[in-house]
């Protein structure tokens, strides 16, 4: 054992394999992302057979390169730390017999995170030194050494925060997180209980993650994968108010009492105990995309934008400009991608905003991959200003998916002795909190 707080991190359970060293649940020592985009790339979307054999081929190198990059050997660690739900099975099962194997053969213990509270932890991470926690499990004292921000440069996020307060100034109080990735679109009440976070599920989608969304439409209109990126970058250029996307309020229907949520991610409370003020569903946007490229006879367009991007392979990435962006394809298109860009972030923000109104949570956490939107930070941050609460992303490399999220969730359990039995293994709808 270390003693000096480094976990080694490992995350599989989608499309990246990624291994991380953290110090004390706070300083980043190393984050190694290796990222299956490529194989994937050309099915539009994960194929999880693929997925798992890619995780097997990438998992040891991935892992002792953020070893050699946090200069710090397999002796240094004091736990590791591994995503155990949700996910898909087999990709997941690759990372958890690793970690399995490798803390068995150290004598290390094994701390098993939920995807999910390694995404709220990804913006935790750059939280202040005063969060610290003083002791350890076996009560030796507090770990010495200097406290760095993950990432101390000064971010817009940061300027805009500072007219706010800092949204991690207050790193212990309670905050209402928004998760919002390919797989998942959730909201969380996250409340600090005796040095580790408790959840409270507020809210989630009914069927499609925001993300998802942003995928499908994207392959509709012939655009790369992941889509999120693309549209993002298009975006810039349209005109958003062009198509009149709008969202129904979510009805739960009798018949649905009980039931769990139609979608693949995380099995949570029936969707029924949830307040419909706070439910999300995507995939009648993603219908009503489809009619316009119907309506409009944009379909061969797409099909020979997706072909000619098909034939750049690793090459095609999405236009840093907006001459590049009508190359890429007409105004129509552009001003599409813009207006439902538009109609998803504001769907994102009116719920967040209502269900932290209605808990009186002062502070907004978003984190995922769609995080890395910048309309959505640029939007969320406005608004956070207007009504004086604080809101908090993580960098962009860890809004999509890394292993320091997970290393950095493990921190309070290590210190509270939480170890995963002998018998973990993956499960594929873990849900997060009551
Ligand atoms: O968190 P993540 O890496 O994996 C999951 O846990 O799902 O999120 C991936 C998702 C994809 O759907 C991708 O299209 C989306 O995040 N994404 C974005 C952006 N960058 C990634 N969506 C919108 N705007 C972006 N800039
Ligand atoms: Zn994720």
């Amino acid at each position: 054992m270390g003693g000096r707080g480094l976990i080694l991190g490992i995350e599989s359970s989608c499309d990246e394999t990624a291994a991380a060293v953290v110090e004390r649940g706070q300083r980043t020592l190393s984050s190694v992302v290796a990222s299956q985009i490529k194989t994937h790339a050309r099915y539009g979307g994960v194929v999880p057979e693929l997925a798992s054999r890619e995780h097997l081929r990438a998992i040891v190198q991935v892992v002792r390169a953020a070893l050699a990059e946090a200069d710090v050997a397999l002796g240094d660690l004091d736990a590791i730390a591994v995503t155990a739900g949700p996910g898909l099975a087999g990709a997941l099962l690759v990372g958890i017999t690793y970690a399995k194997a490798l803390a068995f053969a150290q004598g290390l213990p094994l701390i098993a995170v939920n995807h999910l509270e390694g995404h709220i932890h990804a913006v935790l991470l750059q939280s202040l030194p005063e969060c610290l926690p003083q002791s350890l499990p076996d009560g030796r004292s507090s770990f010495e050494g200097k406290v760095e921000r993950e990432d101390s440069r000064p971010s817009r996020n940061d300027k805009d925060a500072a007219r706010v307060g800092h949204p991690l100034s207050f790193p212990n109080e309670e905050a209402l997180a928004l998760v919002v990735s390919g797989g998942h679109t959730h909201i969380y009440l996250a409340q600090p209980v005796k040095g580790s976070w408790s959840y409270r599920l507020m809210g989630r989608t009914v069927d499609d993650a925001a993300g998802e969304a942003f995928d499908k439409v994207a392959k509709l209109l012939g655009f790369g994968y992941p889509g999120g990126p693309w549209i993002d970058a298009l975006s810039r250029y349209g005109n958003p108010r062009a198509v009149p996307f709008a969202f129904a309020q979510i009805k739960v229907k009798a018949h649905l009492t009980g039931k769990i949520a139609r979608t693949k991610a995380a099995k949570t409370s029936p969707i029924a105990n949830l307040d419909p003020r706070f439910m999300f569903s995507f995939s009648g946007i993603k219908t009503a995309v489809l009619r316009y490229v119907e309506l409009h006879g944009l379909r061969d367009e797409a099909r020979a934008r997706a072909a000619q991007l098909f034939a750049q392979g690793v090459d095609a990435r999405p236009p840093q400009s907006k001459e590049e962006a009508l190359a890429l394809c007409p105004q129509n298109v552009i001003d599409l991608v813009a207006s439902f860009q538009c109609a998803v972030v504001g769907d994102l923000m009116k719920k967040s905003f209502a269900a932290a109104e209605s808990l009186g949570a002062r502070r907004i956490l978003v984190t995922g991959g769609v995080a890395a939107n910048r309309e959505l930070r640029e939007r969320f941050s406005a608004e956070a200003a207007r009504r004086r609460v604080r809101v908090a992303f993580p960098t962009l490399a860890l809004s999509t998916d890394n292993a320091a999220m997970i290393a950095a969730a493990a921190w309070p359990r290590f210190l509270a002795g939480e170890f995963a039995e002998d018998s973990l293994s993956a499960d594929p709808s873990l849900a997060l909190g009551r």
